[in-house]
């Protein structure tokens, strides 16, 4: 069997119109939703994520507060900052880009941040809604996976889902998101993670595996049955003198041998990735409507 190709780029274009209509709507009513971004340090891959994430605001028409700051600032200066934004009218979505320099304390800056402005759904606040079935900003990662899963017209009710990883970002809330008694839901899940005994036990069993790692060729081949859907949340750095920038991408699954095996696929790049920033701008635009007392369901 070769997979069907999940073209992420697209799906996120198709959402990306609807939200830019959306926006146009709301600016005739006076809203215009914001978006205050910071970034502290010099991190590469960081830097190009959040120039990603303001490039795409711009594109449709949501107004961004960007912030770079030294690797040098103190946790006071970064609290400052989101107190700020926090009572800042015209900013609906605050986000703190991930991870922080050492010496920096992430968990009380996510704590620091307004919920009703938490739009990468990290407070836990919305954490705790999310796990029991409440409205919620949903994290964008995993909730960019579920879209790409329904648009794709993949069955998740019912599904072995396997999801290789447990970060806080990827595999902790995306587990709680695909258990919930809702649709595109319903699924029965296995985390697996650096101390699991038999991954290939696991994923071989799967209909749906989701790689979440953060290393090269976590997921083979030989891991998986025939017909499998591979969801490759994996950006990795791989160093390539033939590229320009000295690199290439490349997720955790063996992509070349495995779309041989699968019935669909995301590439990397071009998978989950510009989901990813699609359901930052939807939060966003949820966020705004949310303040300006218009219904969102
Ligand atoms: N770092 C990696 N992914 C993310 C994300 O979705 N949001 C934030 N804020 N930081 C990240």
């Amino acid at each position: 069997m070769t997979a069907q190709i999940i073209d992420g780029k697209q799906v996120a274009a198709d959402m990306r119109v609807e939200l830019k209509e959306e926006v146009a709507k709301l600016k005739e009513k006076g809203i215009v939703p914001g978006l205050g971004v910071i970034l502290v340090g010099e991190d590469p891959a960081s830097k190009s994520y959040v120039t990603a994430k303001e490039r795409a605001c711009e594109n449709i028409g949501i107004y961004s507060d960007n912030n770079r700051l030294s690797a040098e600032t103190s946790q006071e200066e970064l609290m400052a900052l989101v107190e700020k934004m926090n009572k800042d009218p015209k900013i609906n979505g605050i986000l703190v880009q991930l991870l922080l320099p050492k010496g920096l304390n992430e968990a009380e800056v996510l704590l620091a941040i307004d919920p009703a402005k938490d739009v990468d759904g990290f407070h836990p606040v919305n954490v705790g809604k999310m796990v029991v079935g409440e409205k919620a900003f949903l994290p964008c990662t995993p909730h960019g996976v579920i879209q790409l899963l329904k648009r794709s017209g993949v069955t998740i009710e019912g599904a072995e889902v396997v999801i290789v990883g447990r970060s806080n970002i990827v595999g902790k809330p995306l587990a709680n998101m695909l258990i919930q008694k809702k649709p595109n839901a319903n699924a029965t899940v296995t985390v697996c993670h650096t101390r699991t005994k038999d991954l290939t036990y696991h994923t071989k069993r799967a209909d749906i595996v989701i790689a979440a790692a953060g290393r090269p060729n976590t997921v083979t081949a030989d891991m998986l049955k025939e017909g499998v859907v591979v969801i490759d949340v994996g950006v990795n750095r791989i160093e390539d003198a033939t590229k320009k920038k000295g690199y290439r991408l490349v997720g955790d699954v063996d992509f070349e041998a495995v779309k041989e095996k699968a019935s669909f696929i995301t590439p990397v790049p071009g998978g989950v990735g510009p989901m990813t920033i699609t359901m930052l701008l939807y939060n966003t635009v949820e966020s705004a409507k949310r303040a300006a007392g218009i219904e969102v369901d």
